[in-house]
This record gives structure tokens, sequence and C-alpha cells, in this order.
């Protein structure tokens, strides 16, 4: 069933079906946080493959828990996307993995590098640049490398059988008055560059990683703050990324 996402509203179960496909659908999780710094948790769901995408901190993981409980118990969580190291993405692995111990961590080196300090331990499953893992459907999740955004070792993961791209920070924004699905274009560029302005590199990463997606066919965009771009408003995400100017590009100006 294709579901209209530019319509899309946050179900009253906090679960929100994405995408719904045989035997493989995404959801939106959570979280309803009243800040502009507010998450997005999302999961996969393929066949007995239940993978989190970014699971988030530890100050919402009761709610994520909660919500994911109307659909599947939590123990049957059998893996995480870790897109990047920070509290707000990773924090809530030490308590999935104290409900799961065998969920794996799909995660960079450089993550990898960094994640034990949560004091966990877990199975890792290495990222490489553009591999890719097979689900129990034939549905394919791709990585794709995304450094410097806006950690050194930060990844995109592109699920290639809905086209949706799971972003991690990027295309993140910071707006307290929150919808699902991005309504006003212009209005969340600004959104989005109180974020990109302070937390991504420069300009060169964003356009490095934009000429990656190059052929990629996207149908939304979702990431781990603010609004989901949905295929309507894809391509100026593409365009606002390419050219936003932010990091080292407004610190040293006389260097860009
Ligand atoms: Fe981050
Ligand atoms: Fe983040």
């Amino acid at each position: 069933m294709k579901i209209d996402l530019q319509t899309i509203a946050i179900q009253p179960s906090g679960v929100t079906p994405l995408y719904q496909q045989e035997n493989h659908t995404v959801y939106w999780v959570g979280v309803t946080e009243e800040s502009a710094f507010r998450c997005n948790v999302y999961l996969i769901g393929d066949g007995e493959e239940w993978i989190l995408v970014d699971p988030g901190s530890r100050a919402h993981f009761p709610q994520v828990k909660e919500s994911i409980s109307t659909i599947v118990s939590p123990e049957k969580i059998t893996g995480a996307i870790i897109c990047h190291q920070d509290p707000d993405v990773a924090a809530s692995l030490i308590d999935w993995l104290a409900i799961n111990p065998a969920m794996k961590v799909y995660t960079t080196p450089r993550t990898n590098v960094l994640l034990p300090y949560y004091d966990i331990e877990y199975e890792y499953v290495d990222v490489e640049e553009n591999s890719i893992i097979t689900l129990p459907s034939g549905a394919e999740l791709q990585f794709i490398a995304a450094p410097f955004l806006h950690f050194p070792g930060a990844f995109t993961t592109y699920d290639r059988a809905t086209q949706a791209l799971f972003s991690g920070d990027i295309w993140a924004a910071l707006d307290s008055d929150w919808s699902l699905v991005v309504t006003d274009m212009e209005a969340h560029r600004d959104s989005m560059d109180l974020f990109h302005m302070d937390y991504m590199a420069s300009n060169t990463a964003c356009r490095g990683f934009v000429r990656q997606l190059d052929g990629i066919e996207i149908d939304a965009i979702l990431p781990q703050h603010g609004s989901i771009i949905a295929s309507n408003f894809v391509k100026e995400g593409l365009d606002y990324l390419e050219n936003v100017r932010c990091g080292t590009d407004l610190i040293y100006p006389e260097f860009s």
C-alpha cells in the first residue's frame, strides 16, 4: 500500500507507518518531545528483522519503547543503525542492548571506536562505504558515507525498496512548531539553516555528499531532527544542501 507522505499525520499510538510493502515496513516511532532539537526515531520491519534507525537518547527510551510495543515486542528488535555516536542518536543502545544483548549494531569504524565509551558490548557490523545488506524480503539497505556531516565517520542509509533516505543529522531542522512532514519548504530552509550553519563542516562536505547521491532515486528524506522531506520537496532539499554555506565557510570566510 502506498502511503501519501505529503498528507500523513502522527497516529495516536505514536507509531506511524511511512511505507508499507509486503514484508517490508518503515515506521516513524517518535519522539514527540517539545524542544527545537526534537529527535526522530525510525524502525524498519522486514520479516524477522526489526532494525532501529538512530534509536535516540536514554531520556526518550521509555516513550520509544512504549510506542514500539504496540507493533512488536521490544526484545524482538534485532539491530540498530547508528549514523554517529552522539547521545541523541546512540545513548539508548545501553537500554536496547539490556533488552536484547544479541542486537547487531550497524555503523562505521570511526563510530565503532567511540560507542564502547557508553560501556556497552555488541555485535558490530561494519557499514563500509556503499556496502549493502539484504533483508529477508529481499529489500536492500545501502550505506552511503557522509564524511564530516557532521562527524568524520557519519553515514546515511538508503532503503532501496522504498527509496527513503535516512539522513541522520543531514537535512536536520530546528523548529519548535514542527509537523511530521514539511509543508512549507521556504520556512523549512530557515529551520535547516539553524542546524546546518552551526553543525555541518562546510559547503565542500555538503556538496561532496550530494555528488555521491547522483543517480540515486530518492522518494523522501528522513532526518534525525525536524520534519520529513517528502517527494514534492526532495529536489529543493538537494539544492539546499548543494548550496548551503555552513561551518568553516562562515567561521573563516576569508579562506572559502
Ligand atoms: Fe549529531
Ligand atoms: Fe542529531
